[in-house]
């Protein structure tokens, strides 16, 4: 039985909603009183102009069918929204430097450079001071998000809104379907080892690192059982990334060793229609591009052929000596699980809780293709030693095995065309490396914001001055 209470906790930290539509509202705090009223009223409850804040379920609770309200509401603070409810200055000052910066001042870090940059984000990421808090409404209606969207605008200036919505079994723009793989805490499912502690994500916890834990900011009322939260607009070139997959699937059929990426006799199908050889390469390449099939299955567990997800289990698995998938691949950057690394204990501590939802189409005169991608929250207790590591050093470096140093992840990473490589594994134990692919996921806004427990909130609702 957990000892945290988890009544006390934001609702959408450790456990996702599984709404169907999400709503995220930027903020600017004008009139301090009334935000401040407001998120009183929001932490104990809500009352009729306003939202309560959706707290965590009871641990091995998830809401009965007929208890599940019909929209959930949960707050993220920038540190200039901290600032601009009067946090003092000693407080503001015990907050991690890369929240304090904001994300906008770690782009390098992130590979947020070119179309990428900040000064080219899109309104209102382009004046980052103006964001202080973040409101995420999820619902499976526009009208509950409508009904939520105008008791909050009654106490902000909306900066700006972001819609996202679940794209049909859990899909993602490219094909993959998502939302597989999370940290797992031990009230939502025990059965599974290794259980990540909560201190991966509540700060304040103990980690799964000995003797580590996560600094927390002051006073302990505000710091406690809060979380940190990279919030990003990413854009996905979804036409890019299949026309590369048609390039590279003709480059792996016409090359000498075409036989070791997949056996002259493999056959199967994309879950509709059988696949020719060309269009089973291109299956072949996504797979090790993600270290999944698009269908979900993990690529290391069946190289050779594409099962049906429901036959095979889609996250106890690991990647041992020899494995097929890709030491480059995203999955394998970004949690290598017992694979291999330089940096194996840190391993450990850089878990992510992901949250995130399509959006888009956006008609943009002048853009070759209207804008799709993700609105992705990467959720854990320190973003430079977590999200920030994770971009940085494995997604984007490949500082964690010798073998992929230098090159970026090729699903998601900030390639370009002219210095891009990606090694395909054959079945021999061999690879063969392909070249020349764009950066098929861009930044087009985000911010760091900072969740805080429910007595954070009310703690942030009684600051006076
Ligand atoms: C548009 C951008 C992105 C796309 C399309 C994408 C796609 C995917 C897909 C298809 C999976 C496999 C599904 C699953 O296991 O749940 C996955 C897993 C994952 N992604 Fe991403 N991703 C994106 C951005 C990111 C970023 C920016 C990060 C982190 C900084 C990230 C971190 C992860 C992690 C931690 C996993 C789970 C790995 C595991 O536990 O084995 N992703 N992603």
């Amino acid at each position: 039985m957990s000892r945290i209470d988890h009544s006390q906790l934001q609702g959408n930290i450790l456990r996702g909603y599984r709404f169907g539509l999400v709503r995220h509202m930027l903020l600017e705090v004008t009139d301090r009183a009334t935000v401040r009223a407001f998120l009183g009223v929001a932490a104990q409850g809500g009352g009729a102009e306003v939202p309560a804040i959706t707290v965590d379920q009871p641990p091995d609770k998830t809401w009965p069918r007929d208890q599940k309200p019909a929209s959930c509401f949960n707050i993220g603070l920038t540190f200039a929204g901290l600032r601009a409810l009067g946090v003092a200055p000693g407080d503001l000052a015990t907050f991690p430097t890369e929240f304090r910066e904001g994300m906008a001042a770690r782009a390098t870090k992130l590979g947020d450079f070119g179309e990428s940059a900040p000064r080219a984000w899109s309104q209102p990421f382009n004046r980052p001071e103006q964001i202080h808090l973040v409101a995420s409404i999820h619902a499976d209606s526009t009208a509950e998000l409508d009904k939520v969207d105008t008791q909050v605008s009654r106490a902000f200036a909306v900066r700006g809104r972001l819609d996202g919505y679940a794209l049909a079994q859990d899909k993602v723009y490219f094909g993959y379907t998502d939302s597989i793989s999370q940290p797992k805490f031990s009230h939502v499912k025990d059965e599974v080892e290794p259980i990540d502690p909560y201190g991966t994500v509540l700060l304040g916890e103990p980690t799964r690192q000995e003797g580590l834990k996560f600094g927390v900011p002051t006073p302990q009322v505000l710091g406690h059982h809060g979380t940190f939260n990279a919030f990003r607009v990413l854009r996905q070139h979804v036409t890019a990334f299949e026309q590369y997959l048609d390039r590279a699937a003709t480059e792996l059929l016409n090359h000498p060793d075409s036989a070791l990426v997949l056996p002259l006799d493999a056959q199967f199908s994309d879950g509709e229609k059988p696949l020719d050889r060309h269009g089973m390469l291109r299956e072949v390449v996504a797979a090790q591009m993600c270290g999944r099939w698009r269908n979900g299955v993990p690529y290391g567990s069946s190289p050779d052929t594409m099962p049906d997800p429901a036959s095979v289990p889609l996250t106890e698995y690991d990647y041992g000596r020899g494995s097929r998938c890709p030491v480059g691949s995203h999955m394998r950057r970004t949690n290598p699980r017992g694979g291999a690394i330089v940096q194996r204990i840190a391993n450990y501590t850089r878990r992510l809780v992901r949250r995130g939802m399509s959006y888009g189409p956006i008609h943009t005169e002048g853009d070759s293709e209207p804008e799709v991608g993700l609105l992705g929250n990467f959720i854990g207790a320190s973003l430079g030693a977590q999200f920030e590591a994770v971009m940085c050093d494995w997604l984007n470096l490949g500082l964690q095995d010798p073998d992929i140093t230098g090159a970026n992840d090729p699903l998601i990473g900030a390639n370009s065309s002219e210095t891009s490589w990606f090694d395909v594994t054959l079945r021999n134990g061999g690879t063969i490396r392909l070249r020349g692919f764009p950066r098929f996921v861009s930044t087009r806004g985000g911010v760091y914001t900072f969740l805080p427990s429910m007595p954070a909130i009310r703690y942030l609702a009684r600051l006076k001055g």
